[in-house]
């Protein structure tokens, strides 16, 4: 029904060499780079290699083009459309043992621009030594913080939100961005009674929640304003709608195909060393023929943390003993494929909130009321402001740590550094519901994901294996009594009235396990099965230098390359990697 309301204005229109659907039309088989998967990360190559105009490069992605996606374009359509929508892969987890056998849905972007076209926009580069730990694993101090400054500043335009508040107190410019690519911005629709008493909370609570000016300064602790991926204008800013612009796209050395699909990538027949630059497309209609794309340079993998390892798998790129039972196959054996997939446990947290106890204001039933749904698209669409500029009221984020007796540490501390944090909780106020959104972000659970069949066609084997150790439980659970402290702060006393939902009749831990067991969802930010470790480590995928350990002429850029899942949300990081694998890239090619 909105597509019929929505009249989307400044669209960027077709770029010249743009393809929809058919490979046909793709002018030459060989290309200086091919970049399988034009996601968060292949976008920030595709614009950054093609600033040489001495490189020619194709870039091949899955899904559709993310213009005219009104869904992704506007960040309040989101939250309800995305999701098992046409720009969704559709996944879903195998049983998953840590959570009473459930399987659950892991949304993945299946359009340009990736899974940044899809996802909640909250900007959150993490802690410095999430960064400085790839930087001691791999061996390369060009992962560190320090060294990783200039790719922020590359990356990030931070602009005034679309309502144009004052904002002095809710950032700190020292810290940001002016001049990059990606828009980044504050709250530009706000909620002023939740928001004045959210600020409150935190002045009378201290300790986990004392107040951080800016959680992107490499320290995040403490409760501050959210950051989001939205420009001033009001719409979402993604890897395609900011580095692969209209100028980017009319570029006469990128071409992009959209609607196709990566089957395998092929070694080179008779060369010495293992060469892998040749990428084949097979057709759903087995009766097509084969097309095979060459590099001359070198193919580039940015299909995902599930994707990447997915396309290497059928490829034979792998463990042997398992694509030995499969019928596929091995052209490099690698029992590192798709090991070690990590993602944050999450968990909605939900409080009562006394009715007219506090002023939720004129927008409380948006996500129920299909009139306030319409409205807030026509402000959208008339203005660019109103209640749409956000995916949710979610103003606040605060990053903690976990208490010193906690039963995790006392495993060893699985976070990056005294100032890196463990729980995450996103506070909303929806449909006058109190939810606290938790992320445990420093899981040390880790799964895979596998291939069940040699069609690479059929989706992978997915298993992020939640809660699957001793230490993330309790982990989980002190995020809920962390919830639980934020809602006696004096503020609420009047106001929030305490757990509703599956918590409310849950006392002791067995009980409250038991919820989290039922409750647990994805946190969506999967990384680690293709992961870099240092050129002499006996596991690993790829190189510091993202070049695949053993193989002449494939890279691999984006998230499945980080051996650690950061404390923070999964975006600010891959932009951060592609940036600096595009200067490695041209750097090698110069
Ligand atoms: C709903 C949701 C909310 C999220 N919220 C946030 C958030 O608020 N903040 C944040 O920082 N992070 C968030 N994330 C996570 C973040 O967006 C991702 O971690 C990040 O975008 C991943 O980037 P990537 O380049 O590794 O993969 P992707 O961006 O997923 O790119 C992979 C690309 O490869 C394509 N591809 C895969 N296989 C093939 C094939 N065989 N042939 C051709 N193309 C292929 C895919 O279609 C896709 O375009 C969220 C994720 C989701 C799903
Ligand atoms: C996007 O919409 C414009 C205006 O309606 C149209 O001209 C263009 O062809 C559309 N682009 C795509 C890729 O659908
Ligand atoms: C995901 O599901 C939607 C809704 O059924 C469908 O339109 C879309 O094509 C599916 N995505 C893929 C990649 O098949
Ligand atoms: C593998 O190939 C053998 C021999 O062709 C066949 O018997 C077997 O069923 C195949 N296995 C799979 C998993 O396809
Ligand atoms: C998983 O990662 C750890 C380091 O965090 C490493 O020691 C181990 O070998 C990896 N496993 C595989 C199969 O790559
Ligand atoms: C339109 O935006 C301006 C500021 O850009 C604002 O003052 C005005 O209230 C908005 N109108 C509506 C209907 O929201
Ligand atoms: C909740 O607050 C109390 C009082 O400040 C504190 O002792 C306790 O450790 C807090 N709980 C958690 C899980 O942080
Ligand atoms: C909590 O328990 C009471 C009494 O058994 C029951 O009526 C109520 O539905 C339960 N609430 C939830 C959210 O499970």
């Amino acid at each position: 029904m909105f597509l019929d309301l929505a009249v989307v204005a400044g669209l960027a229109s077709l770029g010249f060499c743009v393809t929809y659907g058919s490979i046909k039309h793709v002018p030459q088989l060989e290309w200086d780079f091919i970049i399988v998967g034009g996601g968060t990360a292949g976008s920030v190559l595709a614009s950054r290699l093609t600033e040489n105009p001495k490189f020619n490069v194709l870039v091949i992605e899955a899904g559709p083009t993310n213009e005219n996606a009104t869904e992704s374009i506007v960040p309040g359509l989101g939250l309800a459309h995305l999701a098992m929508s046409r720009f969704d892969w559709n996944f879903t987890t195998v049983p998953q043992k840590g959570l009473n056998n459930r399987a659950v849905t892991l949304q993945r972007g299946f359009i340009l621009g990736g899974t940044s076209s899809v996802n909640g926009m909250v900007y959150s580069r993490g802690p410095s030594s999430d960064y400085d730990r790839f930087a001691r694993v791999t061996g390369d101090s060009g992962w560190s913080w320090d060294a990783l400054q200039k790719y922020i500043k590359k990356n990030e335009k931070f602009e005034l939100p679309s309502d144009n508040h004052d904002i002095k107190d809710e950032f700190d410019p020292a810290v940001h961005s002016f001049s990059g690519k990606v828009a980044v911005t504050l709250p530009g629709f706000l909620s002023p009674a939740i928001d004045s008493a959210t600020i409150q909370a935190s002045n009378e609570l201290g300790g986990d929640f004392a107040f951080n000016l800016d959680m992107n300064s490499g320290k995040p602790l403490g409760l501050g304003w959210t950051q989001s991926t939205i420009g001033h204008d009001g719409t979402r800013s993604s890897s395609a709608t900011s580095y692969l612009d209209s100028q980017t796209r009319s570029r006469k050395n990128l071409y992009i195909v959209t609607n196709t699909r990566v089957t395998r990538l092929l070694k080179t027949p008779g060369t010495k060393e293992l060469t892998i630059r040749m990428v084949e497309i097979r057709s759903p209609d087995p009766s097509d023929p084969f097309t095979i794309f060459t590099a001359s340079k070198e193919v580039i993998l940015s299909g995902g943390a599930i994707g990447t390892p997915h396309i290497l798998l059928h490829s034979g790129i792998g463990d042997e003993n398992d694509l030995k039972a499969l019928n596929v196959s091995t052209i490099l054996h690698n029992p590192s494929v798709g090991r070690n997939l990590s993602d944050h446990p999450f968990l909605p947290i939900t409080f009562g909130i006394a009715p007219g106890s506090i002023d939720l204001g004129p927008w409380v039933n948006l996500q129920t009321d299909p009139a306030l749904a319409a409205e807030a698209l026509d402000i959208w669409n008339k203005n660019g402001t109103g209640p749409y500029v956000q995916e949710m009221p979610n103003d606040h984020i605060t990053w903690a740590r976990l208490s010193k007796d906690s039963p995790t540490l006392a495993l060893g501390d699985p976070s990056s550094g005294p100032n890196a944090p463990h729980i995450e909780l996103i506070f909303n106020v929806i449909s006058g519901i109190f939810t606290t959104i938790m992320l445990f972000v420093t899981p040390v659970s880790r799964g895979s994901v596998t291939i069940g069949s040699n069609n690479p066609l059929d989706d992978p084997l997915i298993d992020p294996a939640y809660l699957t150790t001793e230490s993330d439980l309790p982990g989980v659970r002190e995020g809920i009594r962390k919830a639980l402290n934020f809602s006696k702060a004096p503020v609420w006393k009047n106001v929030i009235t305490g757990f509703v939902g599956p918590l409310a009749n849950a006392t002791t831990d067995a009980e409250i396990d038991d919820v989290i067991r039922n409750g647990v969802e994805s946190g969506l930010h999967p990384v680690g099965t293709a992961a870099m470790s240092s050129r002499d480590a006996s596991w690993g995928v790829v190189n510091p230098d993202l070049l695949v350990k053993k193989v002449s002429g494939l890279r691999i850029v984006d998230a499945s390359i980080m051996p650690y899942i950061p404390s923070a949300h999964a975006q600010v990081p891959v932009y951060l990697i592609a940036e600096r694998a595009a200067d490695m890239i041209k750097c090698t090619w110069r």
